[in-house]
Formats: C-alpha cells, sequence, structure tokens
C-alpha cells in the first residue's frame, strides 16, 4: 500500500480556451485555477491539521472538521469528474450519446431528449449551490439523477458518478450572470458522451 498522501489539482485535458463559447477562457481559468483549487487547498490543510493533531495527541472538533473535509472533498471530486465529462465542440463535445449510456437513459428516461428536459430541470431548480449528477444503481440497473447540494448534501451513497454540472454562481456569472437556465442549456454543447460511457462501462464491470 502507498503511504499517505494529499490531494492535487488535476490538470485539464484541453486549453483554458477550447471550450468557448459556451465556457470562456476567463471563466474556466477562474473556476479551475481558484474555485477548484481552494477545494484542494482547503481538504489537505484539514488532513495536515488532522496529522499535527495525531502527532500532537491533540483534540479537535470532530463534527465541525469532518464536516468542512466533506464540503472540500466533494468540492473536489465533483469538479475533476466535470473536466473530464466535458470536451471542447468538434472534439467529441456535444454529440450526442451512443452505446451503454445511450441504451440505460432511453430504457429509463423513455428517450435522450426527456432525460435532457429532467437533468437540466434538476440543475436549474438546485437551491443555492449546488450540482446535478447523473449516478448509476447497480442494484436496479438504473441511471438515477442526484441533486447535490453544496458538494455534499444529497449524495446517494455508493452509487457510481457519470456525469455532473456545476450549478454554483461561480460555474456561470462571469458569462451568463443570473442566467442559470441559459448555461445550463448550453452545456449540452460540451457534453463528452465518451468519457460518460466509458464511465459506465467501467462500472459496469466492476
Ligand atoms: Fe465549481
Amino acid at each position: 500500500m502507498d503511504t499517505p498522501g494529499l490531494y492535487s489539482l488535476p490538470k485539464l485535458a484541453y486549453d483554458y480556451d477550447a471550450l468557448a463559447p459556451i465556457i470562456s477562457e476567463d471563466l474556466l481559468k477562474l473556476h479551475h485555477d481558484k474555485h477548484h483549487a481552494a477545494y484542494v487547498n482547503g481538504a489537505n490543510a484539514i488532513l495536515q491539521k488532522m496529522d499535527k493533531a495525531r502527532t500532537d495527541n491533540a483534540d479537535f472538533d470532530t463534527k465541525a472538521v469532518f464536516k468542512e473535509l466533506s464540503f472540500h472533498i466533494g468540492g473536489h471530486l465533483l469538479h475533476s469528474l466535470l473536466w473530464r465529462n466535458l470536451a471542447p465542440q468538434g472534439k467529441g463535445g456535444g454529440e450526442k450519446p451512443s452505446r451503454t449510456i445511450a441504451k440505460v437513459i432511453d430504457e429509463e428516461f423513455g428517450s435522450f431528449d426527456r432525460f435532457k428536459k429532467v437533468f437540466s430541470q434538476t440543475a436549474v431548480s438546485a437551491e443555492g449551490s449546488g450540482w446535478a449528477a447523473l449516478t448509476f444503481c447497480k442494484k436496479t440497473n438504473r441511471p438515477i439523477i442526484m441533486q447535490v447540494e453544496k458538494h455534499n448534501t444529497n449524495v446517494y451513497p455508493m452509487f457510481g458518478i457519470l456525469m455532473v454540472l456545476d450549478v454554483w454562481e461561480h460555474a456561470y456569472y462571469l458569462d451568463y450572470k443570473n442566467d442559470r437556465g441559459k448555461f445550463v442549456e448550453a452545456f449540452w454543447n460540451i457534453v463528452n458522451w465518451a468519457e460518460v460511457n466509458k464511465r459506465i462501462d467501467d462500472l459496469l464491470k466492476t
């Protein structure tokens, strides 16, 4: 087993300007380099604080610390999933789903258009800061949508996450102001369905 480590900010698989005009270069830079980085740093600071408390054999406020840790780790993991389930237009972004993911979406939602509508409504109606996520339940063989508040509330434990959309204001305000609906509509033009399909294939193999 490897020795205990820390979290690190993943590099994007595309340039900062590659998702424009859906997500501008300035917005992507700010979102990745500042907001996502803050969750990585926040989680690492807590882990290091707990390491120190262990060394000093000191107590800490478990309730507050684990709540904050869950917020930062949730933020880090969801953003890491988000960057990879996006792709530039013309390089896989916005193409229609195919193979396994297309089949399970059609079976559960009736059609891709209906799925898009339900997922979009989930994203638009998230109260305050949150996420819309497409998950998969292996017990029932159903893709199930999850509306996450903040980064860590309303999460279904053990369901693999296939696709996420960040609807915190920091994800769209610079480009779309308060029009979250317009951002959610534009999101479909840069969804990387090949990555989403890979996630469900990997999940079904486990
Ligand atoms: Fe975000």
